[in-house]
């Protein structure tokens, strides 16, 4: 059984993220989408509604599961016989850091591959922070994240805006 690792943030996951994971996922056996967990990154929504926007998203796909890891990614890899970890690569300027966490994981973990997957153009300028600024401008990101997530987004931005 071929395993792969789509590891990220997802703060919250967009139409971006999904189009990577379902293309890994017909590569793949199984994808586990792993939400990371930094102490220091400061992230709008905690890992229980990471997972569960992840979760409502994905649930008709039999081999994506979902889940979350506050360690080193390579430990969870090594945990889950898995052999891949798969990226996306938008643009140009992902490279970089990409390259740099690639060559990481594999000085730590040399059995392991990185795959780097390019998603559909029409998601190459979308990411997590420009979602969450237009949704707390108040804007429609339906086009842009799951139904989960623009609901979540609105509930949230609601709740700040009555608290300000
Ligand atoms: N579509 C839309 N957006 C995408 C995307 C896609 N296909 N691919 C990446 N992005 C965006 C994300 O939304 C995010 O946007 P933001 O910065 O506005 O929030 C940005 O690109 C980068 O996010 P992500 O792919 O989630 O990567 P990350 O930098 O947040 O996460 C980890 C990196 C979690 C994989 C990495 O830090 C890690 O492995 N951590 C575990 C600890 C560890 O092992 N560290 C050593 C690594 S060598």
């Amino acid at each position: 059984m071929k395993i792969a690792v789509y590891p990220g943030t997802f703060d919250p996951v967009t139409n971006g993220h999904i189009d990577i994971i379902l293309r890994a996922s017909k590569i793949f056996d199984k994808i586990l989408v792993l939400v990371a967990i930094h102490p220091d990154k400061k992230t709008l929504f905690s890992v229980e509604e990471r997972v569960k926007m992840l979760k409502e998203s994905l649930k008709k796909f039999k081999n994506i599961e979902i889940d979350y890891w506050d360690g080193i990614l390579v430990d969870y890899i090594k945990k889950t016989n898995a052999t891949a970890i798969v990226r996306g690569m938008r643009a140009i300027s992902d490279f970089e850091y990409e390259f740099q966490m690639a060559l990481m994981n594999r000085n730590l973990f040399p059995e392991i591959e990185i795959i780097f997957l390019f998603p559909d153009e029409k998601y190459t300028y979308l990411s997590s922070s420009i979602v969450k600024e237009l949704a707390m401008f108040g804007k429609d990101v339906s086009n842009f994240v799951p139904d989960i997530v623009n609901k979540k987004l609105k509930e949230k931005f609601r709740r700040k805006n009555e608290k300000s």
